[in-house]
């Protein structure tokens, strides 16, 4: 059993879950725009990656006997100045998502709900490694500025391909 207090933390979550998907999709149309579609690919696998991620406590609130109630997802930002700044605004996201998840686990520790710590244990980690590929690609936009080094870069990130996450 999931109490009202979690059940609605966890709700708020997969909302934003699934528009952290959208944001990366928008991202994904303003790279495609901008003739970089390796930048693309990376942000396909980033949507479905987040798709990943809303399902898992999808899932998990129905298992634990809690409802599931979807809320409207709001439009995502559309257009950025450049790669750079696409790159550093969805850095900026995954800080904020960063914060929901400890907040969320804050929650589930004051509420006593064992379980639910447990389960959030994977989104902290996961936080950790998302942080780092986007603050990866941050760096070495930075490093490349934009000559033929963005080219290059595109290439490396076409090669990214979608992994379901391991779940212990
Ligand atoms: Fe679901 Fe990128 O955090």
């Amino acid at each position: 059993m999931l109490s009202k207090k979690m059940e609605k933390a966890f709700n708020d979550q997969i909302k934003w879950e699934y528009f952290s998907a959208y944001l990366y999709l928008s991202l994904s149309a303003y790279f495609t725009n901008t003739g970089l579609p390796g930048f693309a690919n990376w942000m396909d696998v980033q949507f479905q990656e987040e798709q990943f991620h809303a399902r898992r406590m999808f899932d998990y609130v129905n298992e634990k006997g809690g409802r599931v109630t979807l809320q409207a997802i709001d439009a995502p930002q559309n257009t950025w100045k450049s790669p750079l700044a696409a790159f550093e605004f969805a850095l900026n996201h995954e800080y904020a998502v960063t914060k929901r998840i400890n907040d969320l686990m804050t929650l589930a520790q004051k509420e006593n709900d064992h379980a639910s710590a447990i389960f959030l244990q994977w989104f902290v980690s996961e936080q950790v490694e998302e942080e780092a590929s986007f603050g990866d690609t941050v760096n070495k936009l930075k490093l490349v500025g934009d000559g033929g080094g963005l080219f290059l870069l595109d290439r490396e990130l076409a090669t990214r391909v979608f992994v379901q996450p391991t779940v212990a």
